[in-house]
């Protein structure tokens, strides 16, 4: 992969990326449509669906990464793990302010009370580190850590998942799938952990000392 070929595929990946917001604007505005009768539940929606299929997607990396040998996919993770977060936190900020018309009385009181709202609140809160920390400087400066620290990306997503779970009334077929997705890519990442631990274990034995 040259680097020319790997910046053309970041663009359309940001592209990608920004399809979804594109969309809901067009729509507000009165192109394309409108959003339906329910406007803020669509815009809630559609933002919360696409933060937690972006969230799934950069979980999914490392995994296809390792299975088709494809390394330069390493080089989108940031990219979907912040347009990620960025659709999670315009989903927050639709529920504060087109949602509840920033009465904070009232949203403290959803984050405390609503056990769907309070686990989103959790979920939204744990990406702030991550995002924060997303930048090569980070990286190197945290080393280790950083790695440590990013893994929260899973409890993230676990978060979210069961946020979704939990406000669905009557079919819950979408957030079990998700649960599932989740559930697979967790379990590939802790056989793989172990898989490295025993031949890290292995190497250690067979030093000479
Ligand atoms: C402060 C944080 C959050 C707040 C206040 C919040 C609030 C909401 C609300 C009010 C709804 C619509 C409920 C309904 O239909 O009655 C919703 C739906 C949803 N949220 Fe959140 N949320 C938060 C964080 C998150 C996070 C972190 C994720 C994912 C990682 C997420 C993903 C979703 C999804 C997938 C839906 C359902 C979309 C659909 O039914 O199509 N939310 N959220």
């Amino acid at each position: 992969m040259t680097r020319r070929s790997l910046a053309l595929i970041k663009a359309l990946v940001i592209v990608a990326c920004v399809i979804p917001f594109a969309w809901v604007a067009a729509r507000a505005f009165g192109f394309a449509g409108d959003l339906g009768a329910n406007p803020v539940q669509m815009v809630l929606h559609t933002f919360g669906k696409t933060g937690l299929n972006l969230l799934i997607l950069t979980l999914a990396i490392t995994p296809i990464r390792k299975q088709t040998g494809l390394n330069w996919l390493v080089a989108l993770r940031r990219t979907l793990g912040l347009a990620a977060f960025a659709y999670i936190l315009l989903h927050a900020i639709t529920y504060a302010v087109l949602d509840q018309g920033l009465a904070w009385r009232s949203l403290l009181v959803d984050v405390a009370m609503r056990p769907y709202i309070t686990v989103g609140f959790l979920a939204l809160v744990l990406m702030v580190p991550l995002a924060v920390t997303s930048t090569n400087a980070m990286q190197r400066r945290l080393r280790r850590r950083w790695v440590q620290l990013h893994r929260l990306v899973y409890l993230i997503g676990i978060l979210g998942a069961v946020h979704f779970l939990w406000l669905v009334k009557i079919d819950v077929t979408e957030p079990l799938l998700y649960m599932a997705v989740l559930a697979l890519l967790l379990g590939y990442r802790v056989i793989d952990w172990q898989r490295r631990n025993r031949k890290r274990r292995l190497r250690a034995a067979r030093k000479p000392t």
